[in-house]
């Protein structure tokens, strides 16, 4: 199974998969490819730690959503990876139709909180604000509504009293590196 990793920040969940990969954990899936709509962004470093080709390309024009231009340069670069899976590691960019008709039912999202709760920007602090037991992580499919397309898998962690967003996050991101792994795993072993 073919997989292309596209994120915009550190790359703390692309860093696990490919740690699992390493480790013979991935089962089927093999990370061919990574990209990134911020030249700067820490994903991109993984590529010579990893062996992996990581390229920045460019999203204009738009600063929050994939369209037009950049969309077509997204979708040629990723194509020409024919990949099985496309895994939205902390791509901070809104996807559209062109995107995810050239890709249809092969997108996976990791967000940040126990969909359907928080969806949208600042999970962490949302579950933080709302007062809430527990929180997580889901991996999900990408559908046009944002964070609304079919769950896959969830994760949970509780908030305790005196949790901090600094806590929360580390938590949360814990459970994400374990789960984003074990879910691609499973999606290459056909289930
Ligand atoms: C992760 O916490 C992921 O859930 C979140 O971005 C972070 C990326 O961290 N994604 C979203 O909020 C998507 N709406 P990373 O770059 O260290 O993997």
């Amino acid at each position: 199974m073919r997989v292309v990793i596209l994120g915009s920040g550190r790359g703390s969940n692309a860093e696990a998969i490919l740690l699992a990969q390493r480790a013979g954990r991935l089962g089927r899936a093999q990370v061919g490819r990574i990209f990134s709509d911020q030249a700067d962004a820490g994903i991109l470093a993984l590529g010579a730690r990893f062996g992996v080709p990581a390229d920045y390309i460019d999203p204009a024009p738009f600063k929050t959503k994939l369209e037009g231009p950049g969309e077509e340069r997204f979708i040629a670069a990723v194509a020409a990876c024919a990949p099985d899976l496309v895994v939205l590691a902390g791509f901070m960019r809104v996807l559209k139709a062109g995107f995810l008709n050239a890709f249809a039912g092969k997108i996976i999202n990791l967000h940040p909180s126990l969909l359907p709760a928080f969806p949208g920007l600042d999970a962490i602090g949302q579950a933080l604000s709302a007062g809430v037991k527990e929180t997580g992580c889901t991996v999900h499919y990408v559908t046009p509504e944002v964070d609304a397309g079919r769950i896959i898998d969830q994760a949970r962690v509780s908030v305790e009293p005196g949790e901090t967003f600094e806590s929360l996050t580390a938590k949360v991101h814990a459970a994400e590196h374990r789960l984003l792994p074990t879910v691609i795993a499973r999606l290459s072993a056909g289930g």
